[in-house]
């Protein structure tokens, strides 16, 4: 069946925040509130939290609404003063209540909870959920327009999730030169950048780097004693998260500009320093990623198996591969997002 809601919607819906929910009762009163809402396997999920006034969730007019007129729409928009930059993607559909003895209401509020952190202090598991199952959807505007206007960092650095699903959607060049950029900008030791970046696009490389680190991991997996439905079934996992993503980023370690000691300790430290500003780097690619409209994701497989990535790519043997970037538009919200340790258990003051 056709998925409802093409590749440029679904990029610039997951993207959104913050959607407006129009519904409508048995005589047709309209009735629209701006309203936050996960996407997944082409359902849209909308908590329904505690209200301050501590109204009922099954008084909302919304729900009520609902339950007498299923037929529902959802407009996600974004404006700026700059008009070439104005889109919005209406999705008409029809609405339902899921209870919470539901699972798909609690994978509901797991995507929710990860797309909105505010939601885990917040009881929305014991609330039904509304779920819009799409029937038709109209566009309008830049609707690939990159740039997230008016996000702060902090909101970016929120917003940034790993996703290990993308749509087949081609990232321009341009938005990856732009996360290569962010990279380039990441604090170092010294200043002296110790690290080097592997772009992977085309199909045929992407395959021949899964392939090289799949025959590793299956030694490795198999020393672990994993039985061999397990082994396959993480393998064509790992694999198809390499072909999948339309592009990858491999972040090697590149140690020959930095100071050499005599002594271990010191020789030690400057290398811990390099992995540090390696991981720095990862980080600034991420956010850019995020905040050019873009989504990623982290996989640590090439530090398990350098030599075998140095081969495959045919790459300079004085780079050390660390860590590989998926990048690419989500498919969805991700489904397994952890929640985060508070402050309160990571701070330790000593004033
Ligand atoms: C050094 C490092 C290695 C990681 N390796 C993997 C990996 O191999 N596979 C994977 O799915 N995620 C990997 N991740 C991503 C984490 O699982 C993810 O950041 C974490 O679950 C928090 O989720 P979030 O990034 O969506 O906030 C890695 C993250 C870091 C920092």
């Amino acid at each position: 069946m056709p998925e409802v809601l093409n590749e440029e919607q679904t990029a610039f819906l997951v993207r959104q925040r913050v959607a407006r929910l129009a519904t409508a009762d048995a005589a047709g009163n309209p009735h629209a509130v701006p309203v936050c809402f996960a996407f997944a396997r082409s359902s849209i999920f909308i908590a329904l939290d505690e209200k301050p006034k501590k109204v009922p969730a099954s008084d909302l007019k919304r729900v009520r609404n609902i339950l007498e007129n299923p037929e529902v729409a959802l407009t996600a928009d974004r404006y700026a003063e700059d008009w070439s930059l104005l889109a919005f993607v209406m999705v008409r559909g029809r609405a339902e209540l899921l209870e919470p003895d539901n699972e798909e209401h609690a994978s509901a509020v797991r995507l929710l909870r990860g797309k909105y952190h505010q939601y885990e202090t917040m009881r929305i598991e014991e609330n039904p959920v509304i779920a819009i199952r799409p029937e038709k959807a109209v566009s309008w505007g830049a609707l690939d327009e990159p740039v997230s206007h008016g996000a702060g960092v902090l909101d970016t650095i929120h917003g940034r999730r790993s996703v290990r699903r993308y749509l087949s959607k081609k990232v321009p060049d341009e938005i990856v030169d732009q996360v290569l950029e962010a990279a380039r900008w990441a604090p170092s030791p010294h200043g002296r950048q110790p690290w080097r970046f592997a772009v992977l696009r085309r199909e045929e490389t992407r395959e021949r780097l899964a392939d090289a680190m799949g025959e590793e991991w299956r030694v490795n997996l198999e020393m672990d004693g994993q039985s061999a439905e397990i082994v396959e079934r993480r393998l064509e996992g790992s694999r198809r998260r390499l072909l999948d993503a339309p592009v990858l980023v491999l972040l090697c370690l590149y140690l020959e500009d930095l100071d050499e000691y005599a002594d271990v300790g010191r020789q030690r430290g400057e290398t811990t320093m390099a992995v540090q500003s390696l991981g720095a780097a990862a980080q600034n690619a991420l956010l850019a990623a995020y905040g050019l409209g873009l989504d990623g994701g982290w996989m640590c497989a090439p530090l398990f198996c350098p030599e075998k990535v140095i081969e495959a790519l045919g790459l300079d043997p004085k780079l050390v591969p660390h860590a590989l970037l998926t990048l690419g538009y989500a498919e969805g919200d991700p489904p397994k997002r952890r929640a985060r340790q508070s402050l309160e258990d990571l701070v330790i003051y000593r004033e």
